[in-house]
C-alpha cells in the first residue's frame, strides 16, 4: 500500500484518540460501515498500541496507521502493532529514516514552504499539511498549488463537518484529516450507531 493509494481509499481519515484499547475494533467497524476505511490512532494514549493491534487482527479490512509519530522508536512499535502506515505531525530526517528502513508508507507534516521544498527534495508527494486552519487553510493551500504542483495534502487540524468539503474542492487536496467523526466521550459511551 502506498500514501497516495490509502489518500484515495477514503476522503476523510478519522484521527483517533482512543483511551480503551478493547472498543476499538468496534469503532474500526462503525468507521467502515460508514463507508471509512482508513483510521489513524494517535500514539497519544497508552493503549493506542493495543489498539492498533486489535484492529489489525480483528478488522483486517480496516486500513490501520499510527499517528503522533514524533520519535523514530515509535516507527517500530507502530509496525509490530501491525500499523500499515504513519503519520506525524511535523517533518524530522529521524522518523523519516525509520519510516523507510520499516518500509511503511509515511505522511509527514509540514506548514511552511521550506518544509515543502524539503520533503519535496526528500521524494515526498503527499504531505499532512498541519494544523491546517491556523497555518492558512485554505488560501495556504491554494498558495502552495503554485510553485508546488505536484505536492497533495491532507490538511488536518482545525478541519471539522462545517468545513471538510471547501477542504476537498481543491485539487491538490484528495483527503482530510479530523477528530470530528469520533470524539473521546462518544468512542467511551459506545455509541457505535452515532459513529457510523
Ligand atoms: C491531529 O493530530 O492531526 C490533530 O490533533 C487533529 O486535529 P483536530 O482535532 O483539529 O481534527
Amino acid at each position: 500500500m502506498t500514501m497516495q493509494s490509502l489518500m484515495a481509499r477514503s476522503p476523510v481519515i478519522p484521527v483517533v484518540r482512543i483511551e480503551t484499547a478493547s472498543r476499538a475494533p468496534a469503532l474500526a467497524r462503525a468507521l467502515l460501515a460508514g463507508g471509512v476505511s482508513v483510521i489513524e490512532v494517535t500514539l497519544r494514549t497508552a493503549a493506542a498500541l493495543e489498539a492498533v493491534a486489535a484492529i489489525a487482527r480483528d478488522v483486517p479490512d480496516m486500513a490501520v496507521g499510527a499517528g503522533t509519530v514524533t520519535a523514530p522508536d515509535q516507527v517500530q512499535q507502530a509496525q509490530d502493532a501491525g500499523a500499515r502506515f504513519l503519520v506525524s505531525p511535523g517533518y524530522a530526517d529521524a522518523v523519516n529514516a525509520a519510516a523507510e528502513r520499516a518500509a511503511l508508507p509515511l505522511l509527514p507534516g509540514v506548514a511552511t514552504a521550506t518544509e515543502l521544498m524539503r520533503a519535496q527534495a526528500d521524494g515526498f508527494k503527499q504531505l499532512k499539511f498541519f494544523p491546517a486552519v491556523p497555518s492558512g487553510g485554505i488560501a495556504a493551500l491554494e498558495a502552495f498549488a503554485g510553485p508546488f504542483p505536484a505536492l497533495r495534502f491532507c490538511p488536518t487540524g482545525g478541519v471539522h463537518s462545517g468545513n471538510y468539503l471547501d477542504f476537498l474542492q481543491l485539487a491538490n487536496v484528495p483527503c482530510v484529516g479530523g477528530s470530528w467523526l469520533t470524539p473521546v466521550e462518544t468512542i467511551e459511551s459506545g455509541d457505535w450507531a452515532h459513529i457510523e
